[in-house]
């Protein structure tokens, strides 16, 4: 399998650590890919017309994308632990924690590219605070949450790890540890697995 990622993507790193956590990684071949919304790259996009990454090749199978679907296809693969879990009540919970995510997610990316894509006499304020509106409102809720999330660390906790790695890595200005402790401690936790160090963007 071959996955293209480019190790600033929180989306991507979502898919690394996935592929680590499950015992993949080891057959997945990583091409490190620059990507920009207004510079599109033409090899990716023969494989993935939106032209995004994470993109995941399955030989004999095709194309995979976004980072959820891929997520869940690794996690078929292997025989461990599910990260996704199967029915019921409890993937529902999962699937609603990596949503929640992944839109904290889309709303740190969008003011980071407003930041450094778009042209200064172009940029809204409205808008700005409005992504960033979001941002603090899904914060809260993992504060609120993690205490029930005991050692779990299936998507819905992989999801959150990268939103507060992303934070640290582009706004790390903002502090979002301060005001919320409990999800700072989970974090702080998490941080020292191995699957969360070699993925650590740099
Ligand atoms: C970033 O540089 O922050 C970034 C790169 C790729 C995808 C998303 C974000």
């Amino acid at each position: 399998m071959r996955l293209w990622y480019n190790p600033a993507s929180p989306f991507a790193r979502k898919v690394r650590i996935v592929a680590r956590e499950t015992g993949l990684a080891e057959g997945i071949d990583e091409v490190n890919t620059v990507v920009s919304p207004v510079k599109p790259n033409a090899e990716l996009a023969r494989e993935n017309p939106l032209i995004k990454i994470p993109t995941l090749a399955v030989p004999g199978e095709g194309t995979l994308y976004d980072s959820a679907v891929i997520c869940e296809y690794l996690d078929s693969l292997h025989p461990g632990a599910p990260l996704f879990p199967g029915a019921g009540a409890e993937r529902w919970r999962a699937l609603r924690l990596q949503a929640l995510g992944d839109g904290i997610l889309d709303a740190a990316v969008l003011m980071r590219y407003e930041g450094v894509v778009r042209p200064e006499a172009l940029r809204w304020g409205d808008w700005i605070s409005g992504q960033l509106e979001k941002i603090r409102g899904g914060l809260s809720a993992l504060d609120r949450e993690c205490a029930g999330w005991g050692d779990r660390f299936a998507i819905g906790q992989i999801t959150a790890a990268c939103v507060l790695g992303y934070l640290d890595f582009r706004f790390a200005e903002q502090d979002w540890r301060a005001p919320h402790p409990a999800l700072a401690q989970w974090y702080a936790g998490v941080a020292q697995r191995p699957s969360m160090k070699a993925t650590l963007p740099q």
